[in-house]
């Protein structure tokens, strides 16, 4: 059973306001908070290097809980800063030539698509963009027939930035691999609001951040890699951590994902996203999961008899994030007019999701995203003010 009231308590900061911003940036519980500022005062204490050799196992079981979370092992997961830096890490590895073809869809972020079309350029590679199907989601039979040898690298968004849709990832992935290319998922926006078996949507490389629905610290993220395509996989740049230099002119990789890290991180951070990631699993991600949906869903039912609102989420399968338009009025301009009256939403801007956003003539959409610390409440709060509206 989940225990709302709990999850308020060990959330402080969710009872002044109505967030509704978890697809951002969300709001740490207690014992995140605690222990990331534990760590900080223990560095100032006994200086960095010594209180790192004291969490060391803690440390070690950060990869633990992110494996169980999206059912891998802890040799399968690298720590990283942000999802775009894993993203980043996996791709610049991916072995690119001229002639070779990179397919992205049209809800990519803009930061894959700006490093991607950066290193395709590089190389003279090709992009291309698989179109979306009527209901938003990665059109199966377009990519069915775009797909030849030359792929290489398929990139597929889980949930987009933009919208509260859930690509049908297997069936993408398992087409791309009938070709031979790798496949790439961007589930920044779907760790810790949807329950993840990375085996089972049988992608190569999934990349995630930490900050926005598993509550973690800013600045941590991860990428979990597929046993497996390590051998084609070379990160593009080793320090001492991801590599051992062994003789004067050699050095051996990591056998395992940590190859893709650097020695020097932000220890609090990575223990506070191990605790976290544990929060999430005591809570249950099914339970989690199922909490944000009926949300999300009460949320998007009640903004779409809203005179004047536009619901602006696609999709068969629809997850947390809301988003809306409202006539005549800038999304920007909503975002600030709500949080005047203590909402926290974002607006989520063309150049982000330029393709989709341009192809739906968009040119911004406000962006709600309750978490499972929002109450019923919370949410007719939001409803009547974007009412007012
Ligand atoms: C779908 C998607 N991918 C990637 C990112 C980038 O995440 P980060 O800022 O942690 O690199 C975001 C951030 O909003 C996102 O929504």
């Amino acid at each position: 059973m989940f225990d709302l009231a709990r999850a308020r308590r060990e959330t402080p900061s969710c009872t002044d306001k109505v967030f509704l911003d978890s697809a951002g940036s969300s709001l740490p519980s207690t014992g995140v908070l605690e222990t990331v500022i534990a760590h900080l005062r223990r560095e100032a204490e006994v200086g960095g290097y010594v209180a790192h050799d004291e969490r060391a196992a803690d440390l070690a079981a950060v990869k633990e809980s992110i494996g169980t979370l999206v059912r891998c092992g802890a040799s399968n997961i690298a720590l990283s800063d942000s999802a775009t830096r894993s993203w980043n890490d996996f791709f610049q590895a991916v072995p690119l030539h001229e002639g070779d073809r990179i397919l992205i869809s049209e809800v990519e972020y803009a930061s894959n698509a700006i490093a991607t079309l950066q290193r395709a350029g590089r190389v003279g590679a090709e992009v291309d963009v698989i179109p979306s199907d009527p209901y938003g989601q990665i059109d199966l039979s377009a990519l069915e027939t775009m797909l030849d040898e030359r792929v290489r690298l398929v990139s597929l968004v889980h949930v987009p930035t933009n919208g509260g849709l859930v690509n049908p990832v297997r069936e993408a992935a398992d087409m791309a691999h009938r070709v031979g290319a790798l496949v790439l998922l961007d589930a920044c926006q779907s760790v810790g609001q949807i329950d993840i078996d990375m085996p089972a949507l049988g992608v190569d490389a999934l990349s995630a951040t930490g900050r926005k629905w598993l509550r973690g610290p800013r600045g941590t993220g991860f990428l979990a890699l597929r046993p497996g395509p390590d051998e084609v996989v070379q990160p593009r740049a080793l320090d001492l951590h991801g590599g051992e230099w062994v003789a004067p002119t050699e050095f051996e990789m990591a056998a395992d994902a940590s190859r893709f890290e650097f020695w020097e991180c932000d220890v609090a951070a990575r223990l506070g996203l191990g605790a976290a990631v544990e929060h999430l699993l005591e809570l249950g991600t099914d339970t989690v999961q199922r909490e944000i949906s009926e949300r999300a869903g009460y949320l998007r039912g009640e903004l779409s008899s809203v005179r004047g609102v536009t619901v602006r989420d696609l999709g068969e399968q629809q997850c947390g994030i809301v988003t809306f338009t409202v006539d005549g009025r800038d999304s920007r301009d909503v975002r600030k007019a709500l949080a005047e009256r203590n909402v926290t939403v974002t607006a989520s801007g063309r150049s982000s999701t330029l393709l989709d956003m341009t192809g739906r003539d968009l040119e911004s959409v406000v962006r709600a995203s309750p978490h499972y610390f929002v109450s019923y409440e919370d949410l007719d709060t939001a409803i009547t003010h974007i009412r007012s509206l």
